[in-house]
């Protein structure tokens, strides 16, 4: 897995963010269960406290509370099993005392705690049978930085003992009459949180280092498509454009992605395909006018011509030098139509009065084919925003081409009508029509088809040029047509 990879960083993304919040919340529950352990032994030592003090108190009552019975009362609640009195354990409400202590202490749990008692002095009294001579200094002086007339509840750790520790003074009255010291081990508790931190400390990583596998697997997965679309798009070349991306099982955001590419593909292609035709046309355009050019010269030069035959040779070489030179300036025009319309200069123009003038001089050359040209004008004024010099080379080639492929003695007719927000203006002439076949060609660039005996020179751009220029001035070019009988043309453009 590369550094830079979206994969790689993507895991170590959620890698992170996985671990910031495991982290957080394994401390929260650590901590936690330190806060509730150490609440639960306080409130453990409280009780203890309290039961031995109650206890105390109910053997007093029992040897009937002098100030000796008292100290041999603290005795029996902290040696039960010891029977250090015997006489008084012949009493029978002494008994019955230390036969429920007995079950008391067990359930409490005291024999495993240390237990002082102090007088009120600070003096130890009595101690529980396993406080030795090493911890009991230890308690004493922790007994004497405490409060004496409050309970405390304090720590102690050293590498021997780990405590926690209650002192609770008994009170007799107004006065403190002993001290209770009851420090109980809190070894199994810190045991039991250093292994939580242990595990926690081993589980994260383990557990993230399992994820981040788990995760940079799925983010394969996901890319896998991906992958796939770059495999196809090296394969992709412009000899080949025909490979596609196919995915089996994908419907989701990487699908559309891939139609998209597949849609991009397609329209390469085409692109691709239609410069194709269009160099290959601009060549054979050019190649033509320029092989009869040299055709005539060669015949020429062969032999020595009558000044008429050199007349005819360079009247043919300057008729296709002409042809090549309509065929360059058609092309010049086409791009900057296509590509550099900014440059036009758009002002309104009135199409009745416009139209007018673009059919008087048309009147001209249809005279030569004795075809009848005829304007019927709209009632209501036309104005639209219009690049007048290529406006005139619009309706120009619409008539060149009423001329050109309507037999002599036919009809051409200009018309103009404002239908809503648009002003139309047809050409229609009674020529030789257009097979439906041809009818979606005749606007590429290129096509033409010559169904006229004579030999005009065209290079099938005409129809181009009118599309381009309808298109600069928002408009459209429709066409109808039935062979044999004639063709119109109309061409809609927004008003102002
Ligand atoms: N009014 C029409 N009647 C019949 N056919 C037409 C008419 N106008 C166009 N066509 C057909 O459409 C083809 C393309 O027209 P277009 O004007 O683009 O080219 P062209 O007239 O042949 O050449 P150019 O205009 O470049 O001199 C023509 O060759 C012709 O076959
Ligand atoms: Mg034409």
């Amino acid at each position: 897995m590369k550094l830079r990879s979206v994969r790689f960083k993507v895991s170590v993304l959620y890698t992170s963010v996985l671990g910031a919040i495991l982290l957080v919340y394994s401390l929260m529950l650590y901590f936690n269960l330190g806060y509730s352990l150490s609440r639960a032994i306080d409130s453990d030592l409280r009780k203890k406290v309290l039961e031995i003090e109650e206890t105390t108190n109910l053997y007093s009552q029992a040897f009937d509370t002098t100030e000796e019975k008292d100290v041999v009362s603290v005795r029996r609640a902290l040696h039960i099993n010891e029977m250090a009195d015997r006489e008084a354990f012949q009493w029978p409400s002494v008994r019955k005392i230390d036969q429920s202590w007995r079950y008391r202490i067990q359930a409490l749990g005291i024999k495993h705690d240390y237990v002082v008692v102090y007088s009120s002095s600070g003096e130890v009294l009595e101690t529980s049978q396993n406080v030795d001579e090493e911890l009991l200094p230890i308690l004493k002086a922790l007994f004497h930085t405490t409060l004496k007339g409050k309970t405390t509840i304090r720590d102690f750790d050293s590498k021997e003992y780990r405590l926690r520790i209650i002192t609770h003074p008994l009170y007799r009255g107004a006065n403190i009459r002993y001290i209770f010291q009851i420090a109980t081990p809190t070894e199994a508790h810190q045991l039991l949180l250093k292994t939580k931190m242990r595990l926690i400390l081993i589980s994260i990583p383990v557990f993230l280092l399992f994820t981040s596998f788990l995760g940079s697997f799925f983010v394969l997965r996901v890319f896998d498509p991906v992958m796939e679309i770059t495999r196809a798009a090296r394969q992709i070349s412009y000899r080949d454009m025909g490979k596609r991306v196919e995915l089996k099982h994908a419907d989701d955001e990487i699908k559309s992605l891939v139609d998209a590419f597949n849609d991009m593909i397609w329209r390469l292609e085409k692109s691709f395909r239609h410069i194709d035709d269009f160099s290959s046309n601009v060549a054979h355009e050019l190649k033509t006018p320029l092989a009869i050019i040299r055709g005539e010269l060669e015949v020429s030069l062969r032999k020595e011509r009558t000044a008429g035959e050199y007349q005819k040779s360079i009247g043919i070489a300057i008729e296709e030098v002409q042809r090549v030179l309509k065929t360059i300036n058609d092309l010049l025009l086409l791009a900057k139509l296509d590509y550099r319309t900014e440059v036009f200069a758009f002002e309104p123009v009135e199409l009745n009065e416009f139209m007018q003038e673009i059919y008087e001089q048309s009147k001209l050359i249809a005279a030569g084919k004795k075809i009848e040209i005829g304007i019927k004008a709209a009632e209501q004024p036309l104005t639209i925003n219009a690049n007048k010099l290529h406006l005139r080379r619009l309706f120009f080639n619409l008539i060149d081409n009423a001329i050109k492929f309507t037999p002599r003695e036919g009809k051409v007719e200009i018309a103009l009508e404002r239908r809503h927000k648009e002003a139309r203006v047809s050409v229609r002439d009674t020529g030789v029509g257009i097979p439906a076949e041809d009818l979606p060609r005749i606007f590429e660039r290129f096509f033409h088809v010559d169904r006229t005996n004579e030999a005009p020179s065209t290079n099938g751009l005409g129809l181009s040029i009118v599309q381009s220029i309808a298109k600069i001035h928002n408009g459209v070019v429709n066409v109808e047509s039935e062979p044999g009988k004639g063709t119109v043309f109309t061409v809609s453009l927004p008003l102002l």
